[in-house]
């Protein structure tokens, strides 16, 4: 077997093969000047995002206008649709600061749906909460209607919170009908079909209640992020800040959250550096033109980034990777999962035996030694860049607000299962910020990103909570 010596020093893989692993390399590694070149950038944007004019971060306002105190208190109904599952929560905010009960259920959302016709998406919404509150309450006929946090993780322009104007779908997401009109009336329509015995309260995002669910229990948390499926973040503004609600004439040190919907940075593609792989994907999504940022990051994209890869080594490239064998199965499209990659990236054998299984098992292709070189280097270069730009994101918002030191909650199933995502992007952010190396590898960074508080559950319930006791308080 070839002998590895740790990232980026291979013995005995053949000349021709550490070529393309070099080019590679060169397509996927961002540098430090480059990090801070986008950052900048991602300032300005983020400006214009806020401004009458817009830009192409839409920055929506999502009408989520205080911190919890941590005294909050009531039983809600959270419905969570990501990307990947549909979940279904019922949260009681205890007596106790900071408390909380929860009971949950997962739905897996049918591939199908995604891509079908609305009122199929809207029903079998309906169903998956009647199916719930039948299973914990018994006849839904004798109830009151629950108050619902709604997380719709997709961007919408919100007027009221009780109001989300789909502007597009993102993540893969492709249904007719939807776009443009306020996905509100025809959640509730299905709800009335059904008699399902809830009153939406609050439409929200996954980052914005992932903020508010981080700063519930931290209070030093500043930002809500998502990596996942898609990503994503919030953070809380002045509305003297926000030009474009300047019309509404409310007192400039009003909180707001932003609900950034960053994965559209730089749709222009002024600075990112993107291969010819981000390319083929962004023309292949159902959305080509959108979201930019999140296609070089996102859970969705990772694993066809890298299938792209392979398959140009096999078909264009002089080195025809996996010479003589059917790649059918390869040449899928989305048949391998951010999880692949991550397991790659986690095989701890000095001949990558993990990966050569994986190849075989999934793909039907029994890669060399060389090869298996190759791969865990793809896999890295792939992971170890959706996380130094996500760390961009992050200094942005943190330069934009002047943070110096604050908390990140961050949730997702790649923050949350990437190996070494975490330390990767934590190295950058330290890049981009100039600080300097730690004297104590113990110590704290001034920005740190830190798993989130439960945001599209214990968020949504927050949020309605806060809520109802706007609307009782009188105050909008
Ligand atoms: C996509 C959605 C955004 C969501 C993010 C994470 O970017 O557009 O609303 O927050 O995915 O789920």
């Amino acid at each position: 077997p070839p002998s590895r010596k740790g990232t980026g020093s291979f013995i005995d893989v053949p000349k021709d093969l550490l070529k393309e692993i070099k080019h590679l390399e060169q397509l996927f590694t961002i540098d430090t000047a480059k990090l801070k070149e986008i950052t900048d950038h991602f300032v300005h944007e983020l400006e214009k995002g806020l401004s009458v004019e817009g830009g192409s971060i839409p920055m929506n306002p999502t009408w989520v206008m205080s911190y919890p105190t941590g005294y909050e208190t009531g039983t809600f109904l959270a419905l969570d649709m990501g990307g990947t599952n549909l979940r279904v929560c019922e949260i009681t905010l205890t007596d106790q600061k900071s408390e909380f009960d929860i009971i949950q259920s997962k739905y897996r959302m049918p591939e199908e749906l995604k891509t079908g016709d609305a009122d199929e998406l809207w029903e079998y919404i309906a169903d998956c909460l009647l199916q719930f509150i039948e299973t914990h309450h018994g006849d839904v006929t004798k109830l009151d209607k629950i108050p619902l946090g709604f997380t719709f993780s997709y961007p919408a322009t919100q007027n009221y919170i009780d109001e989300g104007i789909l502007q597009r779908w993102t993540k893969g997401f492709d249904i007719d009908g939807v776009e443009g009109h306020n996905v509100v009336p025809m959640f509730e329509a299905a709800l009335q079909r059904r008699g399902v015995p809830i009153k939406l309260t609050a439409l929200i995002n996954d980052t914005t209640g992932t903020l508010i669910a981080s700063a519930y229990t931290d209070t030093s948390m500043k930002i809500g992020c998502i990596f996942g499926t898609g990503c994503n973040a919030a953070y809380m503004e002045d509305c003297g800040s926000i030009p474009k609600l300047a019309h509404l004439n409310l007192p400039p040190e009003t909180p707001m959250a932003i609900n950034c919907e960053w994965g559209a940075f730089d749709n222009e593609h002024k600075v990112l550096p993107r291969t010819p792989y981000d390319e083929q994907i962004d023309n292949d999504s159902p959305r080509p033109g959108q979201q930019a940022f999140e296609k070089m990051i996102a859970g969705l994209y990772l694993g066809e980034i890298f299938r792209l890869v392979m398959v140009d080594l096999h078909d264009n490239r002089e080195i025809n990777i996996f010479a003589n064998q059917d790649i059918e199965k390869l040449r899928r499209p989305y048949t391998l999962d951010s999880s692949f990659l991550s397991s790659i990236e986690e095989d701890p054998y000095e001949n990558l035996s993990e990966t050569a299984d994986l190849f075989q098992n999934k793909l039907n292709i029994s890669p060399n030694g060389p090869e298996l070189e190759l791969i865990r280097r793809t896999a890295e270069l792939i992971g170890t860049r959706a996380a130094r730009l996500s760390a961009c994101g992050v200094a942005a918002i943190s330069r934009k607000k002047g943070f110096k030191e604050c908390h990140v909650g961050a949730d997702g199933s790649v923050f949350n299962k990437y190996p070494h995502f975490k330390e990767r992007g934590a190295a950058a952010l330290r890049e981009i910020l100039d600080w300097p190396e730690k004297t104590n590898p113990k110590e704290d960074d001034p920005i740190e990103i830190l798993a989130a508080e439960d945001g599209s559950g214990v968020g949504a319930a927050l949020i309605a909570a806060l809520t109802l006791q706007r609307v009782q308080s009188g105050n909008m």
